[in-house]
Formats: structure tokens, C-alpha cells, sequence
């Protein structure tokens, strides 16, 4: 049978059907490159036992070699694998939110190369909320190691189309699929320590890890802050656009009137201003939780108000109950500016 197949810039873009899945599969078994969609945003994934193919992730997004990888996996019997060993604490939390976006920081089994984690003797693992992805990583037969398949430092992409703006050309082949529903990353929970400790906010709130286990998760740095770099990763300049983006925070009001002044006095001179609220608001229709749909939004917000040629970009402060912790996260690391009122 003969099918057609669609390349971009030589990178194969797949379909979900089941032949497509074994396609994307035989090219992770070869050391290949494949981009696929998870509930949180695309990852792009190698075989995480393959050195030589991890090595192609880091050159490929042009990645910091001391950024580790998440791995993931299609069932948690396989943790053990790629886990050197699993404290009571994480069944608990694996019974509860997995499938789902919350990656565990966990001892590094020796079956993973040392460079999927930078040289780190941990590894933080997931398993994604994802058919397709639940798919693919069981027809690859290993586990997956895949960070956010985005050109490093860019916002993180929530579609194919982001995938194939920033890496056409640099990846084998990349799974079209839906926008993905979550919109920013896997909470990242260290386990290591004597106590958890979330070193990067995400999809799973923070108080619904608290409610499970039944005590006080911290966040590393702080709640009102960006992050110190004890999750490696968190130090570089993240989830940016091209144009500079000023957040502003304080009460409400104050915040909305300095917005509309900074907003024209720029328009005055000329410049093009995108307001990150207003241009959600307008494109996507709400549904359900405000900062759920602030989350969902974010990323493709971010670089279509790039792809529309704005010369700087306003944003609010939100709420940072929920979900809305890891969205300011990401705003804090996306801003060149941050104001209060
Ligand atoms: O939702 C997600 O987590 C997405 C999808 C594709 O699963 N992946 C993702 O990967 O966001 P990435 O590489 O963009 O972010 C991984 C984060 C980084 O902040 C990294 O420093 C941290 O996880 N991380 C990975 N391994 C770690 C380890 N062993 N110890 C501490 N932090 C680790
Ligand atoms: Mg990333």
C-alpha cells in the first residue's frame, strides 16, 4: 500500500494512526529524533538508554549540556527501571496523579546513561496523560528521554506547529496532534531529599500534592519567586519571546491603569504593543478555570504576539493559587521587566 508522507524541511510529519506510531517508534529504536505531543507540551524524545541519541536532543534544541532530561514511561511498573530505588512516598503519589503532569526526581538507575540526567546521580521521571504519547512510548520499547521540543530558551511549544517553527530540519519527524490541554510543564517534585521539594511548578498544583501527602511541600526559592537553580535547568533564561516582555504586578487596579499607560506611551512613539491578557481574551474562548485557560493559552499566546511583529509585550501578574503558580513561574523567567504598583 502505498502512502503518502509529508516532509518539512526533511523532518517527517506523522499522523496518530497505529502504522504512523510504529514508524515513529523504528526511528527511536535507530537513535532517531521524534517530537510528540504530551497533555503538558511536546516533548522531543530519543530512546533514553542511547547516549549517543540523547547527545542529538542537546544539539538539536542547542540545549545547555547541564540541563537534565525528564524520562518518561507508558506504565509506572516502569520506574523501577529506570529508578535505582523508590521510597513509599512515591507510590503514594504515583497512585494518585499518574498517568498526569508531575515528574519525580528519583535515584538514576545505571540502565541510563549519565548524560540524559548532566551527569546528575538522580533522574526525574514521568508518564504522561497522553494516549498518543502512552502509544509511542510503549511501541518504542524503552523508555523516552524528552525535555519541551523547543529551540532552548524559547517559550515551550503547545503544538506541532511550534515544533516545526523552531526544529524543522533539526529532528527526524514529529507526531501532528492536538494542541495540548494542560499548556505548561510537569511539576518537577524532588524526592532525594529528607523532605519533597517542587523544583519547578506545574501542571499539578502544589496544594493537591499537600492534600495527598498529608503535609508542607515547599517550593525551592520560594512562592513569589522565579526559582533558585537547584533544578538545573531553572537558571537560564526561559520560555522567552523575541520581543521584551514587562510584567506587572500589585493590586488589580493599579496594575491595569499602569498597563494602559505604559501601553501608550510606547503606542506614542511608535512601537507596536501586545497585551498578553487581551490577546488571550480576544483569541481563545474561556472555558472553565480562569488560570487553567491562562495556562493553556500561554506558550501559543507568547509567540504569536512574536509572529505578529509586536516590539513589546504587557502582562499581569495572576493568581497563583492552583496552576496559576507555575503560569507566574513562567512569566517571572519570560519578563525582562518586572514592576509593582
Ligand atoms: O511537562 C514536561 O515536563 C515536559 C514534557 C515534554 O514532559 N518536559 C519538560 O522538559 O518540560 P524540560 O527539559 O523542558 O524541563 C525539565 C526540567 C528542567 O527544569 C530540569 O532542570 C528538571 O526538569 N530536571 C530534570 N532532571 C532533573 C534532575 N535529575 N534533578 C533536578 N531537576 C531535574
Ligand atoms: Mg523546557
Amino acid at each position: 500500500m502505498s502512502r503518502s508522507v509529508l516532509r518539512i524541511k526533511g523532518t517527517l510529519l506523522l499522523r496518530q494512526d497505529r502504522f504512523s506510531l510504529q514508524k515513529a517508534a523504528g526511528i527511536i529504536k535507530e537513535g532517531g529524533l521524534v517530537a510528540f505531543p504530551t497533555e503538558t507540551v511536546y516533548g522531543l524524545g530519543a530512546a533514553a538508554t542511547d547516549e549517543k541519541a540523547v547527545n542529538r536532543i542537546y544539539q538539536a534544541k542547542g540545549r545547555p549540556v547541564d540541563n537534565p532530561m525528564i524520562v518518561h514511561i507508558s506504565s509506572s511498573g516502569q520506574l523501577n527501571i529506570v529508578a535505582r530505588y523508590v521510597p513509599e512516598i512515591a507510590y503514594k503519589l504515583t497512585d494518585r496523579f499518574w498517568p498526569g503532569p508531575l515528574s519525580l526526581v528519583l535515584p538514576r538507575a545505571d540502565i541510563i546513561p549519565a548524560a540524559v540526567c548532566a551527569g546528575l546521580p538522580t533522574i526525574a521521571v514521568r508518564m504522561p496523560d497522553h494516549r498518543i504519547a502512552l502509544e509511542f512510548i510503549h511501541a518504542s520499547g524503552v523508555p523516552i528521554a524528552a525535555p519541551s521540543a523547543n529551540r532552548s530558551g524559547k517559550p515551550s511549544p503547545t503544538s506541532f506547529r511550534h515544533v516545526l517553527d523552531d526544529l524543522a530540519g533539526k529532528i527526524d519527524a514529529v507526531i501532528k496532534s492536538e494542541a495540548c490541554s494542560v499548556g505548561v510543564e510537569s511539576t518537577v517534585l524532588d524526592l532525594t531529599g529528607s523532605g519533597p521539594v517542587i523544583l519547578r511548578p506545574g501542571g499539578i498544583p502544589r496544594e493537591e500534592l499537600e492534600e495527598a501527602l498529608g503535609q508542607k511541600v515547599p517550593v525551592s526559592g520560594g512562592i513569589g519567586s522565579a526559582g533558585r537553580p537547584i533544578s538545573p535547568g531553572m537558571k537560564y533564561r526561559h520560555y522567552s519571546p523575541r520581543a521584551p516582555l514587562i510584567l506587572i504586578t500589585g493590586p488589580k487596579q493599579r496594575r491595569s491603569l499602569l498597563l494602559k499607560a505604559i501601553a501608550g506611551y510606547y503606542q506614542e512613539k511608535g512601537l507596536k504593543v501586545g497585551s498578553l491578557g487581551d490577546y488571550i481574551n480576544k483569541t481563545a474562548p474561556l472555558k472553565g478555570n480562569k488560570t487553567e485557560y491562562m495556562a493553556a493559552h500561554l506558550y501559543h499566546a507568547l509567540r504569536q504576539l512574536d509572529h505578529h511583529g509586536v516590539d513589546l509585550i504587557l502582562a499581569e501578574e495572576t493568581d497563583i493559587a492552583g496552576i496559576g503558580l507555575a503560569v507566574m513561574n513562567r512569566l517571572r523567567k519570560a519578563a525582562t521587566r518586572i514592576l509593582k504598583v
